[in-house]
């Protein structure tokens, strides 16, 4: 079955990219431009439910950012953890669910509990499905799923001939969640750098120019009300 032209798209993913250039661009350190990039998030985050969207998701930290110099690695790290102690409760009083998707084990033992805490917390909420990738990239995800499913049929629980593209996705880390409807980069660059390979199937794409520190509520409306005029089509014909 095709779908022709959604209104809304209920799932959007984003990239945010371009805090490092936004604050060059200014002759500030790199870190500034992460600073300012996590201000912006609210604002988005907070404009969801009125647009009509109900799952975000966003791209906080990839398996390869691991390669930028320590300093940034570090301060990225420290305005994480500050922005789950800071928003956390704002998240709450907000009736959004937030997860997060990615290798956790890396990541420090107080930064899990804060993530862990988080989620349990905002556990019974549904007006926003927040998911946050963190420590996430597509291809480790997979590999992640392709462990625990042989450790399935190790047990016996799953026979090699049923596994169907169903029984992968249970072993996802987005178990559960929706596909995206659309996903969203900005600073320019076209490329997914490793986010949601599998999930983003058959998502449509959106590229924009504006760094994301820059990214407006104002910008997020325009590409959540541009989708409405998309025609999907899902590999049948339009109708
Ligand atoms: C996105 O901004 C944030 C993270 C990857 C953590 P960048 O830091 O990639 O900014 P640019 O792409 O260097 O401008
Ligand atoms: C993708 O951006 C990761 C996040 C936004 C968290 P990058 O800036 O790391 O991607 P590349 O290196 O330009 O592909
Ligand atoms: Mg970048």
């Amino acid at each position: 079955m095709y779908e022709v032209k959604s209104e809304t798209p209920r799932h959007v993913a984003i990239i945010m990219d371009g805090n490092g250039r936004w604050a060059e661009s200014r002759g500030l350190p790199r870190i500034a431009g992460h600073r300012r990039g996590a201000d912006r998030v609210r604002e988005v985050v907070e404009s969801c439910p009125d647009l009509g969207v109900s799952h975000l998701t966003l791209f906080a930290f990839s398996t390869e950012n691991w390669k930028r110099p320590e300093q940034e690695v570090q301060g990225l790290f420290r305005l994480l953890r500050r922005y789950i102690k800071k928003e956390g409760a704002r998240l709450v009083a907000e009736g959004a669910r937030v997860r997060f998707i990615g290798d956790r084990t890396r990541l420090s033992r107080e930064l899990q509990a804060l993530m862990a805490g988080l989620e349990a917390q905002t556990a019974a909420n549904d007006r926003l499905h927040l998911t946050v990738a963190l420590n996430y990239g597509g291809r480790d995800e997979l590999t992640r799923a392709a462990q625990r499913l042989a450790e399935a049929v190790r047990r016996g629980e799953v026979s090699p001939d049923e596994i169907g593209p169903e029984t992968l996705e249970r072993f996802l880390d987005t178990v559960g969640l929706p596909d995206p409807d659309l996903i969203l980069r900005t600073s320019g660059e076209h490329r997914l750098s490793g986010f949601l390979p599998w999930q983003s199937a058959y998502s449509e794409f959106s590229f924009v120019e504006a760094r994301w520190p820059d990214f407006t509520a104002e910008m997020f409306a325009a590409e959540v009300r541009s989708f409405g005029r998309r025609e999907r089509r899902f590999g049948a014909i339009a109708g």
